[in-house]
């Protein structure tokens, strides 16, 4: 098959399409047939090796573990290992590939890979494989922090902060789907996309401060983390919650070593002491489960992924250089069609 392969750590320059053995799925696995992949932040992490930090955490040390990049993609079910119960051949499907964290290249780049069948989900017919597969890594990261979303009581205050972005997008349309009243915030050329996925307000990072209106909200879900923590407290109510998902902007943060580590463990420490930093008391959602509500929420068109642009997988490197380089409304994705 042809894939994107990575041998080193550095730039996205480095890929090349290249003819690689076709995967073989495990007992627990299912092989899909690669029609749209994302291009996200998190790939660019693993493709640059950066911060290093990633490659103590199972990306691998010297050279990636896998060396076929992207992690979250949709396609048609090839075949089936021996244990798989939830899938057939010929199902339409979309999901991440990576086990863990999006810290890993999971193969995705390529015509076909080889996944764990509790990854996936069926793609609801309502959506193409290009917004099925732009759905998954921003749409657990976003599930895994609101954690359980039906908890939003209408009406209550919800600020997200880069809603215009990967995870903010749907972060907001996860809110307003339970009835949060959202504030979005963004630059000022993502501010009608705001109000078009149903942003109530907007406020354009360039010219307004959000911890400086003197308005309180129940939850601030921060994607940049521009604001230190002690700023954004101004903005919460006394038992708001603020979650931190954390934005390098490709390496601009100049954090090359351990990335926003410290200043989530910094976080985490002071949520002894501060409860507005404490999780919501419900369990993380598992990916299966979260991979099921994605799916329906899909499926009743209340989530509606943008794309920005499509590249065919032999033009990856431009499709990583126009996410870094360019200003994008929505995701980048590559498609991988019989001519690639
Ligand atoms: N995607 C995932 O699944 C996932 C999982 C784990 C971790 N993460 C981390 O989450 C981060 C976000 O991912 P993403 O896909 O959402 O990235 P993204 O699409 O680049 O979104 C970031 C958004 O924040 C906006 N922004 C930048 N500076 C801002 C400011 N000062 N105030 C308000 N908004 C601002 C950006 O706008 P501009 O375009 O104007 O800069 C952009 O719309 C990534 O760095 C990634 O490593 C993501």
């Amino acid at each position: 098959m042809k894939a994107i392969i990575q041998e080193k750590y550095g730039s996205p320059d480095d890929l090349q399409l290249r003819e690689v053995d076709k995967p073989a799925p495990g007992d627990d696995e299912v092989l899909v047939r690669v029609r749209a992949a994302s291009v996200h932040p998190d790939v660019w992490h693993v493709v640059t090796g950066r911060p290093y930090v990633l490659r103590l955490m199972g990306a691998g040390l010297r050279k990636p573990r896998n060396p076929i990049p992207g992690t979250d993609m949709s396609g048609i079910v090839e075949s089936v290992g021996k244990s798989v119960t939830r899938f057939r051949p010929g199902d339409p499907v979309f999901g991440e590939t990576t086990v863990k964290h999006q810290w890993a290249n999971g193969g995705a780049f390529a015509e076909y890979v080889s996944v764990r069948q509790d990854l996936l989900a069926l793609k609801p017919d309502n959506v193409t494989f290009e917004q099925a597969a732009s759905v998954p890594s921003s749409g657990l990261i976003a599930l895994q922090n609101l954690r359980d979303p039906s908890r939003l009581r209408p009406g209550q205050k919800v600020l997200i902060n880069g809603g215009g972005g990967g995870v903010g997008a749907l972060a907001l349309q996860l809110a307003k789907a339970h009835g949060a009243h959202v504030t979005a915030v963004d630059g000022t050329r993502k501010l009608d996309m705001l109000r078009s996925l149903g942003a109530d307000e907007v406020l354009d990072y360039t010219r307004e401060d959000f911890t400086r209106r003197g308005v309180r909200y129940d939850l601030i879900f921060d994607v940049p983390g521009n604001h230190p923590f002690s700023a954004c407290r101004r903005a919460l109510e006394p038992d708001g919650r603020y979650v931190l998902i954390g934005h390098e902007r490709f390496g601009a943060s100049g954090k090359r070593v351990f990335g926003l580590v410290p200043h989530f463990l910094t976080l985490i420490f002071l949520s002894r002491f501060v409860a507005q930093l404490r999780g919501p008391g419900v369990p993380m959602p598992t990916k299966k489960d979260a991979m099921g509500t994605l799916r329906d929420l899909l499926a009743a068109g209340k989530i509606t992924p943008i794309i920005d642009s499509t590249y065919p997988l032999r033009r990856a490197r431009e499709a990583f250089r126009h996410m870094i380089e360019d200003e994008i409304q929505g995701k980048v994705m590559i498609t991988v069609a019989e001519a690639v």
